[in-house]
């Protein structure tokens, strides 16, 4: 048997996954409607987006960047045309009614939408209806049809490329946010990236900092199957089309909340103001709060055998180091050179300024809270080896037995390239975000007597494993404990008893 092959790493708290599993029925049913309605409607929504570009294409004739445009009669016919097939559009996707709650508010009165849960392309929905501005990739421009509707409802583009962009546009959001409603509404989708709705991850702060009323719009999808998502792990783009369109009818909820004013604190402080913001929409939505951004999407997508487990106190030290400057700065090269100067101190301990000076870095109260971070006795004191296994994890989420690698690289006894069973339980403890982990299985292969290992035959061992840590691995909150009877896969027998 194959135990645990459908568990994602993380213990199944990634809101970056979206695992689709589809019943007999289901499955029959796309079948059936994948040779009937499903053609006919793809037919008729690229018929709609195509004759929408004509219109588009029209309206952004002789129109400056940044200049405010007079409303000319052929302007609002040309709006009310593309709203006419936009909705069309939607409707052949099996979008048949939408249902709004709440009232959009005049741009005057709150420049700015934040809207969220952000999940999936089909969130272009209230974008539509309401032909609001949007800040998108200046990449997006160029898809064929689609960004020519996209550079319609005049977008604020972000540079990716240009080192100043974030400055430049949270620039252009305060510039026409404080026009005094002339510009079109912007919608921002605060999050940044698309979840699976199971929660809220931070807000970003764009909508915030020119500190002026936002109006939060909620979206639901209350499908029994849910075909929308789109987010990092899961189905793409077309699988995702093509099982919507397969679907008889698509429910989408868009409810608008009543504006909210910054108080003078919010006002001067913008991560405050949208975490209030979260805060609040949460509770509409009925979702959790998720600690997570848009930075942790790759530790929280790690897995293979030796993936993240738990990324939560990972995830505190990636915050850490990136107000240090270290993510950045951390190559493969420099970790090799990290390793190679902790492998020297031969385990002796450091203390914050010795730590500091290990990073030639000055002593600050982040750097301290790495230091503690590290400190297993409370004593003041490190092994800093742990530190770059650490970093090594963060870096290269998806590179795990790179990270073992060089984790082995310090430990390794010189004569045998041997390491103790208590030092790969504790390497494997920061790897993977546990605690307690316990080696019984791994070492009855082994041989109890010797109690070392080396990097060859952990590696030959792991191979056999591809949930290695869940399986074969006994740690604190190990998800087996609240399961019983679920297989000990790497003890050789009760696998052959399960085969
Ligand atoms: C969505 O994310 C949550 C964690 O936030 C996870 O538990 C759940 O399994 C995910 N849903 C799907 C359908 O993958």
């Amino acid at each position: 048997m194959k135990p645990s092959n459908s568990r994602p790493s993380g213990g199944g708290k990634n809101p970056f996954v979206h695992e689709l599993k589809l019943t007999m029925t289901e499955k029959i049913k796309i079948g059936l409607m994948s040779v009937t309605v499903f053609p006919v409607r793809l037919l008729l929504v690229s018929f709609l987006m195509l004759l929408a570009w004509p219109f588009a294409f029209t309206a952004s004739l002789g129109r400056s960047e940044f200049a405010i445009e007079p409303q000319s009669w052929w302007r609002r016919f040309i709006d009310l045309c593309l709203r006419a097939i936009m909705r069309a559009m939607w409707f052949c996707g099996g979008f048949h009614w939408i249902k709004v709650k709440g009232q959009r508010v005049e741009p005057s009165e709150a420049p700015i939408l934040t809207v969220a849960p952000h999940s999936s392309y089909f969130d272009a929905i209230p974008v539509t209806m309401t032909m609001c501005s949007i800040v998108t990739k200046l990449e997006s421009r160029s898809i064929p049809v689609w960004g020519t509707l996209i550079s319609y409802i005049r977008p604020v583009f972000v540079f990716r490329s240009d080192q100043d962009s974030r400055r430049k546009t949270v620039e252009e959001i305060r510039r026409r946010a404080c026009s005094g409603g002339k510009w079109p509404q912007i919608m921002i989708f605060p999050e940044g990236t698309c979840t699976n709705r199971s929660g809220l991850i931070l807000f970003k702060a764009g909508a915030f900092i020119p500190g002026l009323p936002v109006q939060p719009v909620i979206l639901r999808y209350p499908n029994k199957l849910d075909t929308i998502t789109w987010t990092w792990k899961g189905p793409g783009a077309f699988h995702i089309l093509w099982l919507t369109l397969c679907q008889p009818h698509n429910s989408i909820e868009i409810e608008y909340l009543p504006v909210y004013s910054p108080s003078n604190e919010e006002k001067e402080n913008p991560a405050l103001f949208a975490s209030n913001v979260r805060k609040l929409m949460a509770k509409a939505l009925d979702l959790p709060l998720k600690d997570l951004s848009f930075d942790d999407i790759e530790i929280s997508l790690s897995h293979g055998p030796l993936g993240i487990y738990d990324y939560s106190s990972l995830l505190e030290f990636n915050q850490l180091i990136c107000r240090l400057g270290l993510r950045a700065a951390t190559t493969d090269r420099v970790l090799e050179e990290q390793a190679r100067r902790a492998r020297k101190l031969q385990g002796d301990k450091l203390g914050l300024e010795d730590f500091a000076q290990f990073l030639s870095l000055p002593v600050t109260d982040t750097l301290k809270e790495v230091h503690s971070f590290f400190d297993e006795h409370r004593d003041g004191q490190i092994d800093v080896r742990r530190y770059v296994i650490a970093l090594s994890t963060v870096r290269r989420p998806t590179k795990s037995m790179e990270t073992l690698k060089l984790a082995f690289k310090m430990y390794e006894s010189e004569e045998s390239g041997e390491i103790l069973e208590e030092e790969l339980a504790g390497i494997l403890e920061i790897m993977l975000g546990v605690k307690e982990v316990q080696l019984s299985s791994v070492s009855l292969t082994l041989g109890p007597d010797t109690g070392k290992i080396t990097y060859d035959d952990l590696l030959h061992y792991i191979q056999q494993y591809p949930h290695f840590a869940l399986d074969c691995l006994h740690f604190k909150d190990h998800p087996q404990d609240f399961c019983a009877g679920r297989s000990q896969s790497c003890n050789g027998q009760s696998r052959s008893k399960d085969d």
